[in-house]
């Protein structure tokens, strides 16, 4: 893989002689990140984190549909895409092999990293990104708009912006905090309560909280990317397909599968920059 030595600020440059480079995720790191399983809450609802086969079939699904977009509407002019929020980089793999771009990827929890299958991860955030202007066809932003201070949103539409060339396009996905189980906690109507009612609640959930989500919704990606200089190419409804299920409610994820076209789990979508 070619280094992206060229496009980098300076201050990963420095980073390169990090002792972490190359660095694994250790297992102690896994366990402790948000979504892994905490002990207590309730046992019923521990039945819902999904095992590792049901998590594979969610990030094929994800992968597939995500590369769907990013090869219907990326430009062809770098040959790059960067997936912002990678964690450990498993579905950049899986969303690679469906993609001829070369890929890079940047994460906050994680040191100078490789993926399993080569691509290089960066530690940095959405609102400070290390690489230089007009350096990527495509930024993903997958499950992680939730996650970004909302104090920080603008700021880190505008640095995708950045790296992004003219045309270039943000693609990704963001859950539905009003889905009747939200999907972070998976807990009943978690998304609908004050953030400090959250707090008390999250103490159910089999799932860490980590620093948790903020109660976040498409209109509000919408507005927020128009003003930082994107224009909106496509917003889709999507539910993954219930064999991502765990499988003590898959049956009832196949009887949603209509209603959830209505009322989905979490929404596509594509903003392209503007010139
Ligand atoms: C739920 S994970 C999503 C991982 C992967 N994109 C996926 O969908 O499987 C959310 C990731 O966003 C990262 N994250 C949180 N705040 C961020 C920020 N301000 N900038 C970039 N990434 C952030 C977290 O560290 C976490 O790894």
């Amino acid at each position: 893989m070619t280094s992206p030595k060229v496009m980098l600020r300076s201050r990963t440059r420095s980073d390169l002689r990090s002792p972490s480079w190359g660095g694994r995720a250790t297992h102690q790191t896994r366990r402790t990140s948000p979504g892994a399983r905490q002990t207590g809450g309730i046992g019923l609802v521990g039945n819902l984190l999904p095992s590792p086969e049901e998590w594979a079939v969610r990030n094929q699904a994800l992968a597939q549909t995500l590369a769907e977009l990013v090869n219907s509407h990326a430009p062809t002019k770098t040959g790059r895409g960067l997936e912002v929020g990678c964690q450990w980089g498993v579905l950049l793999d899986c969303l690679a092999g469906y993609t001829t771009l070369r890929w890079w990827g940047v994460d906050p929890v994680i040191g100078r990293h490789r993926s399993r299958s080569g691509w290089e991860l960066f530690n940095g955030f959405a609102d400070d990104l290390p690489f230089g202007d007009s350096v990527f066809d495509c930024v993903v932003l997958a499950n992680v708009y939730e996650h970004i201070d909302p104090d920080r949103r603008a700021a880190s539409l505008r640095e995708i912006r950045r790296v992004l060339v003219p045309g270039g396009i943000l693609v990704g996905q963001l859950p539905n905090p009003h889905f009747p189980l939200e999907s972070h906690s998976k807990l009943p109507f978690m998304g609908w309560l004050p953030p400090r009612w959250q707090d008390t609640y999250w103490k159910l959930s089999p799932a860490r909280r980590g620093p948790g989500f903020h109660s976040v919704t498409i209109r509000d990606l919408r507005r927020r990317a128009e003003r930082a200089g994107f224009e909106r190419l496509l917003v889709r409804n999507f539910s993954y397909p219930p064999e991502a299920a765990p499988t003590s409610v898959r049956w009832l994820a196949r009887v949603l599968e209509r209603p959830m076209k209505v009322m989905p789990w979490a929404w596509q979508f594509v903003f392209s920059r503007s010139r």
